[in-house]
């Protein structure tokens, strides 16, 4: 399959091809998406939860993000990758936003960078998108500052919030953004931003209108239990099955059932055996 690119996924939106997008972590994950055929993975600082059992995504690093950037990577040629830039590589100013951004690119090998916020980081963006490296934005709920949205709640829901959110992704489209998550708001602004954008918009509980959907791995596949949002369609119980494989193991090893024969190298003769004992 050819690599996933960015004018590919516009001419998706003009066609009004859905596109999917899943996040991954690691080798593996990353693989299994590819064979899926997904079109975008984001590394997203969401393994704060899924991966390192955090309460939330400020204390991910910049080196926790390339160090799993670069294995997701290898997994993965076909799909766009997408690198997260975590919660203060990028608001300090811009110089910092694109050296952040090059080391992503640079170490972890992505194809372009994530960042979340309306028009308070358009200037950001701008600065990224000159300096050479894409940039995906994030607005509606931003978990990197959900202390000051007030929790994990659904924005955009009186008409000045809706206004906020169509304000925010005009202003990044204008920065040179190539697409926009849409996280937790209403269909319909969902849509109005969709139909008011000519770059494509992926929601996470942005209703069913935006151009395309995104999941994240551990949430939709059951591998993640301490919450399921409402946004989240479980296609799989995975770790349901995790449990019973291990569990069966457990009891082969008690029963002395697992290793079998199939299992076990054969070696010299137990005459031979004899002389060491
Ligand atoms: O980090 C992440 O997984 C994300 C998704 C929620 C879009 O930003």
């Amino acid at each position: 399959m050819a690599k996933m690119t960015i004018q590919k996924l516009k001419n998706m939106k003009v066609k009004k091809e859905k596109i999917s997008m899943t996040t991954a972590y690691d080798y593996p994950t990353a693989s299994f998406v590819d064979k899926a055929g997904i079109e975008i993975i984001l590394v997203g600082d969401s393994l704060a939860m899924t991966i390192m059992g955090l309460d939330s995504t400020v204390p991910v690093t910049m080196e926790q993000m390339i160090h799993h950037t670069k294995a997701v990577v290898k997994g993965a040629p076909t799909p766009l990758i997408v690198g997260d830039l975590p919660f203060g590589s990028y608001n300090v100013s811009k110089e910092q936003a694109i050296i952040n951004s090059n080391r992503l690119m640079k170490e972890g090998g992505c194809d372009v960078v994530k960042l979340e916020g309306g028009l308070e980081v358009a200037h950001i963006v701008k600065a990224i998108v000159d300096s050479g490296t894409p940039v995906m934005g994030h607005i509606g709920l931003t978990p990197q500052t959900v202390s000051k949205l007030g929790g994990f709640k659904v924005q955009g829901k009186s008409l000045e919030a809706a206004k906020k959110i169509l304000d925010d992704a005009k202003a990044l489209e204008e920065a040179g953004a190539f697409a926009l998550i849409l996280e937790c708001i209403p269909e319909n602004i969902g849509k109005l931003v969709t139909d008011k954008v000519s770059i494509p918009t992926i929601g996470i509980g942005g209703g069913r209108l935006c151009d395309g959907q995104v999941l994240v791995f551990h949430d939709m596949l059951g591998l993640f239990e301490k919450f399921v949002p409402k946004f989240v369609k479980k296609y799989a119980e995975l770790g349901v099955e995790i449990v019973d494989g291990l569990e069966k193991f457990k009891e082969e090893v008690k029963a002395g059932s697992f290793p079998s024969d199939e299992h076990v190298f054969k070696g010299i003769s137990e005459e031979e055996l004899e002389r060491l004992y």
